[in-house]
């Protein structure tokens, strides 16, 4: 299965695995490219969701895949034994969700050697939370699919991480900034743009809640332009 654009991303961040689980496979397609590309012995895909799991086990009968690929159906890391898998995915979910996810099923993801994480919102919390709750973000990568980039975290579990140098780091991923990725220009550029649509909103907004938001949003444009500053070439 030839993945490409952000899927194929995912997979690319994969290091080689014994056993990879994928929480929230939905279509199922990671885990079948990373054992088709010998990146990985043994695959779960794993969802919530009954509809999404028969589009997996469609993908796994279509490719004869019975004997190294199986489903299980539950919610989030409740469907592993801890020290199952060596590699957990869990993306294309909001940020809040995998964090929940993780919270709720730590004995798992604790024992994991790699988690590889790809939340398309509240990246910020997430980050946050992983350093919080002793996770360390070995690398980040960008990727681009369409106008929209998407970010993914390579975690270690267990791997207590300093704390980023300033907070705006949450928001933009000092992994990024430290190796100069080519999208992250891009990414803060659209950053900022969002936010400045929002200001143009809030300034109609007559509220005192709207007026501390425009200063928050205004006072973070500032961070990100220093970082832009400082160190994206
Ligand atoms: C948008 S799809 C992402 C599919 C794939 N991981 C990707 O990156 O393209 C989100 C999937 O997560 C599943 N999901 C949502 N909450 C979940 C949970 N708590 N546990 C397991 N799967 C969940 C949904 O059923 C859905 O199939």
């Amino acid at each position: 299965m030839a993945l490409d654009g952000r899927l194929k991303a995912i997979a690319d961040a994969v290091p080689k695995s014994h056993k990879v689980a994928d929480i929230g496979t939905d279509h199922g397609y990671v885990p079948l490219a990373l054992l088709e590309d010998h990146r990985s012995e043994y695959a779960i895909a794993a969802d919530i969701s009954a509809g999404s799991l028969n589009k997996a086990e469609r993908l796994i009968r279509l490719h004869h895949m019975e004997h190294c690929m199986e489903t299980r159906l539950g919610d989030g890391l409740s469907v592993l034994a801890p020290g199952e898998a060596d590699t957990i995915l869990i993306t294309g979910m909001g940020g809040l969700l995998i964090s929940d996810i993780l919270d709720k099923g730590k004995d798992v993801a604790r024992t994991a050697s790699a988690l590889i994480l790809q939340p398309m919102t509240a990246q910020e919390e997430l980050r946050r939370w992983l350093i919080a709750n002793e996770y360390g973000i070995a690398d980040e990568e960008l990727v681009q699919e369409g106008r929209r980039i998407y970010e993914i975290l390579i975690v270690v579990p267990g791997r207590a991480d300093t704390r980023p140098a300033a907070d705006i780091y949450y928001d933009i991923g000092w992994k990024l900034v430290e190796k100069n990725h080519p999208l992250l220009g891009e990414l803060i550029r659209n950053r900022i743009q969002t936010m400045e649509e929002i200001i143009l909103q809030l300034k109609n907004g007559k509220t005192e809640a709207a007026r501390i938001r425009q200063r928050e949003l205004e006072g973070k444009i500032q961070q990100y332009k220093e970082v832009v500053h400082c160190h994206v070439k």
